[in-house]
C-alpha cells in the first residue's frame, strides 16, 4: 500500500514524502509542477535513499487519477496541490475556486471510485477568517474569510463535513497550518517561491542573499506590543511530522476532524527580523511601509487538539527556523533553478 502525495513537489509537500520515506512508507507523489521543480523530489529521494514514484498531472484531470489509482494501491491520500498566494487569489478567483475547489471533488470523486476513503486535506488558520477569538481554537466556527484563496480552503472544508456525513466510510482529517517557514536541516530542500516572494521569510532571506534590497515591514502601528503584526511561524518539519500523526490517527476518527497545527505562540515581524540577523549574522535592512491590505494585527494556534488527540507538538523553535532557512537560501542562492 502507498500514500499518495498531490501537490508533494511543492513546499511543505516535500518535506512530508521525505518524513514518509524516511519513516519506510511508498509514496506516489502528484504533481502538476505549476509551482515546484522535479528537482526537490530527485532530493527528497536522495535524503531518504529510497524513491517515491512521481507522475507529473493535475488533480483535475480524471484520466490521470484514474489511472494513477488503477497503477497503484492507495490507502490514503494527503492533498497539498492547490495555488496559494492570497492577492494573486484576489485578481484570478476562478482559477483559484477551479484549481482548489473544483480539484479537490474531482480528487475525492475518484478516489470513492476507486475505494479509498481515507483523506488528509491541507487547509489554513485563514479559515477563522477577521474576527476569530486569539488564539483560534478549532471549536471556534469557521468562515468570514476576507480572500478567495481562504474562502476556497474554507468551501473544500465543508465540502469535507457534507461527504462525510453522507458516506460513512470517509475518514478525513483537515490541518489548519499557521505560517509555516524553515526548511530541512540538510539545506537540501525548501521553500522557492517563483517571482518576488509574498512571505515574510523568503522575502528576508532572498534580502540576506542580495536577491533584493531591503524588506518592507507592512504596518509598524498595530497595537501590538512593537507595532507589528504577530503570527505563529512554524517549522516545516514539525508540520510535515503533523501530516504522519494524523495518517495515524485517520482510522480513529468518525467522519471529518480538524486540527490546528500550530507553535501556539506569536511573534512580531520585528522579532523575526532580529531572530533571523542572529542567525544568518548578517543586518537586513528595513523599512516600515503602510499596512498590507487583508493584515490581521495578531493570531496564534491554540495547539493543545492536536497535541491531545494527535500526539503533536512543536519541537523546533524560532532559532532552528531561522538557521535552517539561511541554511537552505545560503546553499541554494537561486533555489531549485
Ligand atoms: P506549494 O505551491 O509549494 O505546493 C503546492 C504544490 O501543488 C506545488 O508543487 C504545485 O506545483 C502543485 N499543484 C498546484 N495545483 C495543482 C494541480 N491542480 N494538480 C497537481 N498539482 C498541483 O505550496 P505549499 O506552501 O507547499 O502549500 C501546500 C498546501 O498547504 C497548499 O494547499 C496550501 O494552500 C496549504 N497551505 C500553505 C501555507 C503556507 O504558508 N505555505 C499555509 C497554510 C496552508
Ligand atoms: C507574515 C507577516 C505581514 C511580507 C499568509 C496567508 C495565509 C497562510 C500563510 C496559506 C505579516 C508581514 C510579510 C513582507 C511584511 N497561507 N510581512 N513584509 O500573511 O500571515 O499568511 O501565509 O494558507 O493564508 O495569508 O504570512 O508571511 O505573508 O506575512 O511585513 O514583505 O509578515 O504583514 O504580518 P501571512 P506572510
Amino acid at each position: 500500500m502507498a500514500i499518495l502525495v498531490t501537490g508533494g513537489a511543492g513546499y511543505i509537500g516535500s518535506h512530508t514524502v521525505l518524513a514518509l520515506l524516511q519513516r519506510g512508507d511508498d509514496v506516489v507523489v502528484l504533481d502538476n509542477l505549476s509551482n515546484a521543480s522535479r528537482e526537490s523530489i530527485n532530493r527528497v529521494e536522495k535524503l531518504a535513499g529510497k524513491q517515491a514514484v512521481f507522475c507529473e498531472g493535475d488533480v483535475l484531470d480524471r484520466a490521470c487519477l484514474r489511472d494513477l489509482f488503477a497503477a497503484h494501491d492507495i490507502s490514503a491520500v494527503i492533498h497539498f496541490a492547490a495555488l496559494k498566494a492570497v492577492g494573486e487569489s484576489t485578481r484570478m478567483p476562478l482559477e483559484y475556486y477551479e484549481n482548489n475547489v473544483a480539484g479537490t471533488v474531482v480528487l475525492l470523486e475518484e478516489m470513492r471510485n476507486a475505494g479509498i476513503y481515507q483523506f488528509i486535506f491541507s487547509s489554513s488558520a485563514t479559515v477563522y477568517g477577521a474576527n476569530a477569538p486569539v488564539p483560534y481554537v478549532e471549536t471556534t466556527p469557521i468562515g468570514g474569510t476576507t480572500s478567495p484563496y481562504g474562502t476556497s480552503k474554507l468551501m473544500v472544508e465543508l465540502v469535507m463535513q457534507d461527504f462525510a456525513k453522507a458516506e460513512p466510510q470517509f475518514k478525513a482529517i483537515a490541518l489548519r497550518y499557521f505560517n509555516p517557514v524553515g526548511a530541512h536541516e540538510s539545506g537540501e530542500i525548501g521553500e522557492d517561491p517563483s517571482g518576488i516572494p509574498n512571505n515574510l521569510l523568503p522575502y528576508i532571506a532572498q534580502v540576506a542573499i542580495g536577491r533584493l534590497d531591503k524588506l518592507g515591514v507592512f504596518g509598524g502601528d498595530y497595537e501590538t506590543p512593537d507595532g507589528t503584526a504577530q503570527r505563529d511561524y512554524i517549522h516545516v518539519v514539525d508540520l510535515a511530522q503533523g501530516h504522519l500523526k494524523a495518517l495515524d490517527h485517520l482510522s480513529k476518527v468518525e467522519g471529518y476532524k480538524a486540527y490546528n497545527l500550530g507553535a501556539g505562540k506569536g511573534y512580531s515581524v520585528l522579532e523575526m527580523i532580529k531572530a533571523f540577523e542572529k542567525a544568518a549574522g548578517k543586518a537586513i535592512p528595513f523599512e516600515i511601509k503602510p499596512r498590507r491590505d487583508g493584515d490581521l494585527p495578531a493570531f496564534w494556534a491554540d495547539a493543545s487538539l492536536a497535541d491531545k488527540e494527535l500526539n503533536w507538538r512543536v519541537s523546533r523553535g524560532i532559532d532552528e527556523m531561522m538557521r535552517d532557512t539561511w541554511n537552505w537560501q545560503s546553499k541554494n542562492p537561486n533555489g531549485f533553478r
